[in-house]
């Protein structure tokens, strides 16, 4: 195959506005499949406005924005959650894991309305744990983990169907250094794998060490250091553009 991997994210013109505060302003970014990408800026300057955006959690006040090839502004919201579901996991500072309820639960939860099975369901899940090295821990309940691993679950989870993009906000943002230093390996081995990665951080040394950086300041994007070469050797999964099947899903699974 030649030229680059095609865009996972597109944004063009995007901006976002609360109010009268401007918390984006006119962003353009694409994305790559295979990418892995940091996003960092000071406190207030529109990271996790722009995560939100290509989250699909959120809908720009201007400009386009692309999903794995789909414009949004032309999904219904139904539509738009069947996208969400298939295409992106998420993964926010704090774990958001439910008190009592053990790993392999908590990540098989995920797939409640996939129409799987529970044994598919449970299936899927010791193997995603197994992937975040957490075999070991399948019953343990959230306060008998430590942060890392919370963290590590809370990843299992968003990968349970392998979706194509992965977007994660401040990871590491409540864990110790070391703790955090495992998450970002295994950030780096979803990567290999093939799944595109988004990081926000505040943490200089780990935005440092990705392949590329971009810098917001007061809602625009003031510095990309730009794709990478040598995306081609990476496994592009997903076909061509359109290709996703958007069948309707369940209105329980309407999020
Ligand atoms: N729902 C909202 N309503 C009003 N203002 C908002 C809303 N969400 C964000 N903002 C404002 O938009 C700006 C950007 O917020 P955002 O959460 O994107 O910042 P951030 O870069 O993620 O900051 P942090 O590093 O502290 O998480 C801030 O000034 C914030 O107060
Ligand atoms: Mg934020």
């Amino acid at each position: 195959m030649t030229g680059s991997p095609r865009p996972v994210v597109e944004l063009h013109g995007v901006s976002k506005t609360y109010g009268d505060v401007a918390a984006l302003k006119s962003a353009d970014l694409v994305i790559r499949r295979g990418e892995l990408l940091a996003v960092v800026g000071p406190s207030g300057s529109g990271k996790s406005t722009m995560l939100n955006i290509m989250g699909t959690l959120d809908r720009p006040t201007a400009g386009t924005v692309r999903i794995d090839g789909y414009d949004i502004d032309r999904l219904s919201d139904r539509e738009l959650s069947a996208l969400r579901a298939g295409t992106i996991g998420f993964v926010f500072q704090q774990f958001h894991l439910a008190p009592g309820v053990p790993a392999l639960d908590s990540v098989a939860n995920g797939l409640l309305y996939s129409g799987r099975p529970r044994g598919e369901r449970r299936r899927l899940a010791e193997s995603a744990l197994r992937r975040v090295g957490l075999g070991h821990r399948l019953g343990h309940e959230p306060h008998q983990l430590s942060g890392g691993e919370k963290q590590r679950v809370a990843i299992a989870r968003a990968v349970l169907g392998d979706p194509p993009l992965l977007l994660a906000d401040e990871p590491t943002g409540a864990l110790d250094s070391r703790s955090g230093a495992v998450v970002i390996e295994l950030l780096h081995d979803l990567q290999r794998a093939g799944t595109t990665v988004v990081v926000i951080t505040h943490d200089r040394d780990i935005a440092g060490s990705l392949p590329r950086e971009v810098r917001i300041k007061d809602g625009h994007i003031e510095h990309d250091s730009g794709i990478v070469d040598g995306l081609d050797s990476i496994d592009r999964r997903g076909g061509t553009p359109g290709a996703l099947p958007l069948a309707p899903l369940p209105e329980e699974a309407v999020r």
